[in-house]
């Protein structure tokens, strides 16, 4: 776990209702633009992997690409089966034009 905030993105460059893929130690971190506010969330669907960054954002929520399953986008919360799982969503700020977040998983 470390307190450091770490530049993924600059404001901007991610379109409203869309993501950005930012490498995290070789994992996929999203980092969504929803209404000018900016979430961060693991790219793996907690049911099969699914990666989703490819699939398509709806009512707030990441929807897989694969099975359909919803996670909340500002929380991680998942919403719809077949993933049973929350993913990790990750604290963000924005200082001046970049886009920040810390990771503060165990
Ligand atoms: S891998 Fe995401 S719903 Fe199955």
């Amino acid at each position: 776990m470390s307190s450091e905030w770490i530049n993924v993105a600059r404001v901007g460059e991610i379109e409203n209702n869309d993501c950005q893929l930012f490498d995290l130690d070789d994992e996929d971190i999203a980092i969504y633009n929803l209404d000018g506010e900016y979430f961060a969330i693991e790219d793996r669907c907690t049911h099969d992997g699914g990666d989703l960054a490819g699939g398509w954002v709806e009512d707030g929520c990441a929807v897989c690409p694969r099975h359909g399953a919803r996670f909340d986008i500002r929380t991680g919360k998942v919403m719809a089966p077949p993933a049973y799982e929350d993913i990790h969503a990750f604290p963000v700020r924005v200082d001046q034009d970049m886009i920040q977040i810390q990771d503060d998983r165990e």
